[in-house]
């Protein structure tokens, strides 16, 4: 096609125009971004600080602490009144209060406190149904005065220190708290004998007492601290939840437990 001089200033015009609207439209452009960002007039921009939010610490759950000083271990009324040949009953010839017949099998009269008896039912039967056979009081609550006859027989018959090793004198045995029991099996075998530790009744107590809130009071290898001779059949009752943290600490004595001096003598 040939290119006349009018086409050729149609086209210059139409290039004039399209520069100039860009320029129009582009320091316009400007103009607005400028007033937007850098006029002294407008308010300065707000600065949101970055603040790092502080966590909330996740609580730690905490076993409550076993309170050691919950119950007296000197009121003889007390499920943890400690006695020993250091700690005798206060009075000497203190009778419990709530003393009742315990409805299990006997060799002598079953009587203990009530809430001893009440562990002991469950004891024996929960024995009896994990196969451990059955098992019956060989002696419970005892008076100061039946303490005087039994403690005396043994030395008649043993000696004053032979009869120290294995028997409490009136005022001093956990019997006249109406709170320890000694249990021997039926049928009747290894009472108040050594041997009662391998039988089954025996293995079970030992292993299973403590659920009950029975303590193996004289274990083989406190003799120095308790002041006796290995007595596996001897269970004293301190409750659960002492039991319990006895055995969950495994501390075997009431000493120990309570801190206090070991006993293995009578006070000079
Ligand atoms: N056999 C225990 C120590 C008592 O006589 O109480
Ligand atoms: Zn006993």
């Amino acid at each position: 096609m040939p290119v006349t001089l009018e086409g050729m200033f149609r086209r210059a015009r139409v290039l004039t125009t399209i520069a100039v609207a860009s320029i129009i439209l582009g320091s316009t452009v400007a103009c607005a971004a400028l007033h937007t960002v850098g006029s002294p007039s407008s308010p300065s921009p707000v600065i949101t600080p970055s603040v790092t939010p502080t966590p909330t610490p996740t609580p730690v759950p905490t076993a409550p602490q076993f309170n050691k000083n919950a119950k007296s271990i000197t009121d003889p009324n007390s499920i943890w009144v400690v006695v020993n040949k250091l700690r005798p009953l206060n009075p000497k010839t203190y009778s419990p209060p709530d003393i009742v017949t315990v409805p299990v099998a006997h060799n002598n009269p079953a009587q203990m406190r009530k809430v001893a008896a009440d562990a002991l039912v469950a004891m024996f039967a929960a024995g009896k149904n994990a196969g451990a056979g059955s098992m019956q009081v060989q002696s419970s609550w005892r008076p100061y005065s039946t303490q005087v006859s039994v403690y005396n027989g043994w030395v008649a018959s043993l000696g004053k220190q032979q009869a120290d090793r294995q028997s409490a004198r009136p005022g001093y045995s956990e019997h006249q708290t109406g709170l320890a029991v000694d249990i021997s099996p039926v049928p009747l075998r290894c009472a108040l004998a050594a041997c009662f530790g391998t039988t089954s009744q025996g293995k079970w107590l030992a292993a299973n007492a403590w659920k009950y809130g029975y303590l193996l009071r004289y274990p083989a290898d406190k003799t120095k601290i308790t002041g006796y001779e290995y007595e596996p059949w001897h269970f004293r009752y301190i409750g659960v939840a002492l039991s319990t943290e006895m055995h969950k600490e495994g501390v075997k004595t009431l000493e120990e437990f309570f801190g206090l001096p070991a006993a293995p003598d009578y006070a000079k």
